[in-house]
């Protein structure tokens, strides 16, 4: 007990910059507008408390009925006191009303010239283009120290929202429009950025790390970023695949062989390749590969499973998987196909990815 009340002493007496009891670390310019706003409405809070509570004490033990004939003749009206308790909250909620606007207007209102990425938002992951460069990355967003980036967002398919906790800033992410939000970030770092609309089963696995890095290094790393599938044969994609594509695919196929949402990527090689996969409507993939068949070649059944996920649904799943017709260029489907065929190198028995995007292998 005594120990969450010097908890709550040193929340509200020390800066916020390392996160405190109530309040994450503060990592954005508009972050300070935020936590003004929550320490003056909390302080009001710690004094009228003491205040009412201190005062009921007292009152029961001074007024208290002494003696069984003890008559009261009961309160009237005190013009001096209901003006007292009529002004000073009102005084109150203007203070409150204005330190809120303020953190408000600053959080909705961007700078000129703001780093613009366009946000999407699908069950269950996030992606992140950067115009600017030409790059995309998936549950990771890589921004500039000391820059105000835009966040323009929309969603595939039902309403999610972002939120960076660190930055203080927390959006809705809605089909069919944009929405969007600014932040500066204050320090380089590693920072959390959640969906908090509730989505569909996976909701709580859409998640995503916001990497904050120094502005001089920015360019290089995102055109990097951009090329970097680009160059590489075909030996050293199921590397990149497995660190730059998987994650768009991980919150519904697990690499361990559990089951989830859409099938396990263990051993789907195998099981594509002897066309030992049923279908929802019967059919069996064994009769759909091989020569003079629809797909001849198994891996033009990888393919199509990516860009038409709805034409064939495994026996046993829902086929709740998205299109990703249009995000994807033809090396990354490449490169998840090799991802496929050496998942046992670049993963190991429980599903742990073993390799860096640049094949070494991870510590
Ligand atoms: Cu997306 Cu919750």
């Amino acid at each position: 007990m005594i120990s969450i009340f010097t908890n709550i002493l040193l929340a509200t007496a020390t800066p916020v910059d390392n996160g405190n009891f109530w309040l994450p670390r503060a990592a954005s310019t508009t972050a300070g507008g935020v936590d003004l706003t929550f320490n003056v409405i909390t302080w009001i809070c710690y004094f009228f408390f003491a205040l009412i509570v201190g005062l009921m004490v007292v009152f029961c033990i001074k007024y208290r009925r002494k003696s069984p004939d003890m008559v009261c003749a009961g309160p009237t009206h005190n013009t001096a006191l209901e003006l007292t308790w009529t002004i000073i909250p009102l005084l109150l909620v203007v203070v409150i009303f204005t330190v809120g606007m303020r953190g408000y207007l600053n959080l909705r209102e961007a700078p000129e010239g703001c780093y613009e990425v366009q946000v999407t938002g699908q069950k269950w992951s996030w992606t992140f283009d950067h115009p600017e460069y030409g790059a995309t990355q998936v549950a990771e967003l890589t921004v500039p120290v000391g820059k105000p980036v835009r966040l323009l967002m929309t969603s595939n398919d039902v309403l999610h929202s972002v939120w960076i906790p660190d930055f203080r800033v927390k959006m809705d992410v809605i089909p069919g429009r944009y929405t969007s939000l600014w932040f500066e970030a204050t320090a380089v770092g590693e920072y959390a950025l959640n969906c908090t609309e509730y989505c569909g089963k996976d909701h709580s696995k859409m998640l995503a790390t916001v990497h904050v890095i120094p502005a001089d290094e920015f360019a290089a790393t995102m055109t990097k970023l951009a090329n970097e599938y680009e160059d590489m044969s075909v030996g050293q994609l199921p590397a990149y695949a497995i660190n730059r594509l998987y994650n768009r695919c991980a919150s519904c196929h697990s690499l361990d062989g559990s089951l989830s949402t859409g099938p396990t990527f263990k051993g789907l090689w195998d099981r594509v390749k002897s066309g030992q996969v049923k279908f929802t409507n019967g059919e069996s993939l064994s009769g759909l590969i091989g020569d003079a068949t629809e797909y001849g070649e198994p891996e033009n059944y990888i393919r199509e499973s990516l860009l038409n996920p709805q034409k064939h649904i495994v026996q046993g799943y829902l086929g709740s998987m998205p299109s990703f017709q249009g995000q994807l260029k033809e090396k990354q489907i490449t490169a998840i196909i090799e991802m496929f065929k050496h998942l046992r190198d670049v993963t190991d028995a429980n599903g742990n990815i073993t390799v860096n995007p640049d094949g070494t292998p991870t510590e």
